[in-house]
């Protein structure tokens, strides 16, 4: 796993842009796996802001959403669909039906058989851009995920749940779901390319478990470490539990 140390959030967002952005101009089409939260907000507005100033043409990129809520709607405030929405799909020029998000009602079995077949259908991913939960989620992959798990429904982590509350603005605890809809390890570990990014103390525990510790089903990340071609870029203070750090 490459580790990359950047100065700040700022510098973390910048290089995640640009390797998104390098990824893109590399062909003619370009399928993503993306996350939402807040670490890679700062990435989308670089991104946006290359598109605007006329340095990347998102024509060709297909994306797929790592997870969403069970049970809420794409226009509900609070999904991660409207969230992609928000941050990326309204302000560049993907095109219409290039964009998906797990289906978050119905049937569950059939959601995840259908993410699973349009990822196929797309050609695979090339790119997976990754968040990182303070207990080492991916996506909403929560430890004792197996590693061989395809598109699922979970039932959330309390701490997720807690952090999704304090994080996102929902009203009171209640209000967040119980349940999420996530790529599985083995979607995310089929991706060419893997980008984990991680910013603030809070994450530096998992970032060394992560980097560092065993690979196990308990800290989801670590699996990272048998992916051939992993890149972690995490700013000082998600790092400051690494042993040795690269400038
Ligand atoms: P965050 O979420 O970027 O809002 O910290 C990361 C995650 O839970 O995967």
């Amino acid at each position: 796993m490459n580790v990359i140390v950047v100065p700040d959030y700022e510098q973390l967002s910048l290089h995640a842009a640009e390797a998104v952005a390098a990824e893109i101009r590399a062909r003619a089409r370009t399928v993503l796996g993306l996350p939402t939260g807040n670490t890679p907000k700062g990435m989308y507005r670089e991104l946006v802001r290359m598109h605007q100033a006329g340095e990347l043409d998102f024509s060709g990129v297909v994306t797929f959403n790592l997870d969403e809520y069970w049970g809420l709607s794409p226009d509900h405030p609070m999904s991660f669909a409207y969230y992609m929405r928000t941050h990326l799909v309204d302000h560049v020029n993907i095109p219409p039906g290039q964009a998906h998000w797990p289906q978050s009602q119905g049937d569950q079995d059939a959601a995840c058989r259908a993410y699973e077949e349009q990822i196929r259908a797309a050609g695979g991913l090339d790119l997976v851009v990754l968040g990182i939960g303070n207990n080492g989620h991916i996506g909403f992959n929560e430890p004792g995920t197996p590693f061989d798990s395809r598109t699922h429904v979970v039932r959330l982590a309390e701490e997720t749940r807690l952090a999704n509350f304090r994080g996102y603005g929902f009203p009171d605890l209640d209000a967040v779901p119980k349940f999420g809809i996530s790529m599985g390890i083995a979607t995310i570990m089929s991706a060419r390319r893997v980008l984990l990014l991680a910013s603030g103390r809070e994450k530096a525990t998992a970032v060394a478990r992560t980097v560092a510790g065993p690979v196990t089903e308990q800290v989801p990340a670590s699996i990272l470490q048998r992916h051939p071609d992993a890149t972690i870029i995490v700013d000082e203070e998600a790092a400051f539990a690494l042993a040795s750090r690269e400038a």
